[in-house]
């Protein structure tokens, strides 16, 4: 089956008789991965109930612009950027006619006009007024604008008729939709991403450290997953809010960092190692806390695990990725760790600058040769380094469903 991990949907559905099939539509996307938010007219509403909808897809479903509770739960504007589709499935020849001339009378067509997502419909209507001139006019404005148009079919209509004017069955109008994502190059793959520092407690009030802000990671986790990936962060210690869509373990040492890793590595195509681990814990942590009663203390350090590096141990293995901060020689080193590490690809970039910052350069190494990717924001840069780790995942075999 295809997948739309983390796709969002925004179902809009006119008033025909083929609105019931969406009840199927929905299912259908639900179970792919993705979620559905469903926008109803008035009239879709004679022939489905919003209760239905709102059920199947586990969201409250929109009627009204102008409804207030909506509006401060998720605005219209808000709703139209959180689309990566938008599709209206059955689109009437009244909706046709209102679209095609940039109405934004009601709900659905305003955040038609709003959205930047892709718009695809599925005409159903009557033969007689889908072969109307007008109708075919409006037709043509809105696939100059960029519409996919899928259908209509051809057959027996609820009125008796029989011609062009069915809905496209709902198994096929999936399969229209997840085609628009097909060429995603992480869509329905999974990464695990290590980020932040660790903690390595000292007494039950101390512990040693890093100044890793977490936010490369965060960038990473958070492009990914709008680009279809599944992700999960196994995340240290930081001060930033979950992206969207990203399933985020919360830990505390690289013991804790290790143990979580290896429970969700199995299923992973790509690991991607960014934390900022601690090399070396405390090899006793006291129950109580260290008095200041010396001059001077001493604490025996032991080496912490290397996460990465057992990853790349393991056989099978997902395509391994890590970071290198460095404070000089940045390639050099950087080149050494890939190696060291058996890496399959390298981030390397100066230290002083990337702790903290918002903005970043990186060198990319691999056993090919080496890739500067130039500064800017961490996002951007982030981006860059998903289309690399994209471009060396092996092809996925589609399972047979
Ligand atoms: O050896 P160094 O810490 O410079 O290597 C950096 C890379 O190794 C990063 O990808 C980091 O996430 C990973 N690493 C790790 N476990 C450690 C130390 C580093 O996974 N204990």
């Amino acid at each position: 089956m295809p997948t739309l991990t983390n796709k969002r949907i925004l179902l809009g559905i006119t008033g025909g008789i083929a609105a019931y099939k969406c009840a199927e539509l929905s299912r259908l996307f639900t179970r792919a991965g993705a979620e559905v938010r469903v926008v109803m007219t008035r009239a879709a509403q004679e022939f489905v109930t919003p209760l239905t909808m709102q059920a199947l897809t586990g969201n409250r479903v929109l009627m009204d612009l102008l409804d207030f509770e909506a509006e401060a739960a998720m605005g219209h504007i808000e709703l139209a950027r959180w689309a990566d589709l938008v599709l209206v499935a059955p689109a009437s020849a009244d909706f046709l006619a209102r679209t095609a001339h940039g109405r934004a009378d009601d709900l659905l067509s305003t955040l038609i006009l709003a959205t930047s997502a892709p718009i695809a419909i599925a005409p159903a209507m009557n033969q007689g007024m889908w072969s109307d001139p007008g109708t075919r006019q409006n037709l043509d404005e809105v696939r100059g604008r960029g519409y996919h148009v899928f259908g209509p079919a051809e057959g027996d209509q609820a009125c008796g008729d029989v011609g062009p004017g069915r809905m496209v069955e709902p198994a096929d109008l999936f399969a229209s939709c997840a085609e628009l994502f097909s060429g995603e190059p992480l869509a329905g793959r999974h990464l695990l991403i290590t980020g932040g520092p660790t903690r390595e407690a000292i007494d039950p009030v101390r512990f040693l450290s890093n100044h890793s802000s977490g936010k490369m990671a965060y960038a990473l986790a958070a492009e990914a997953a709008a680009a279809g990936a599944r992700v999960t962060l196994i995340s240290g210690p930081v001060s930033l809010p979950t992206p969207d869509r990203v399933t985020r373990i919360d830990v505390t040492s690289a013991e804790d960092m290790l143990a979580a890793t290896m429970e969700r590595i199995a299923d992973a195509d790509a690991f991607i190692g960014v934390a900022a681990v601690a090399d070396y814990r405390p090899a006793n942590q006291t129950a109580g806390k260290i008095k200041k009663d010396k001059a001077s203390m001493a604490i025996d350090l032991v080496r912490n695990p290397d996460i990465i590096s057992e990853v790349a141990g393991l056989n099978p293995r997902p395509l391994v990725v890590g970071f290198a901060a460095e404070t000089e020689d940045v390639t050099a080193n950087g080149r050494e760790k890939l190696e060291r590490k058996q890496l399959d690809l390298l981030f390397a970039n100066n230290a002083t600058e990337t702790f903290n910052s918002d903005e970043v350069a990186a060198t990319a190494i691999s056993a090919e040769g080496e890739v500067e990717i130039p500064r800017a924001r961490k996002e951007a840069v982030a981006r860059k380094m998903l289309e690399l780790i994209a471009e060396r995942l092996p092809v996925s075999v589609e399972a047979p469903a």
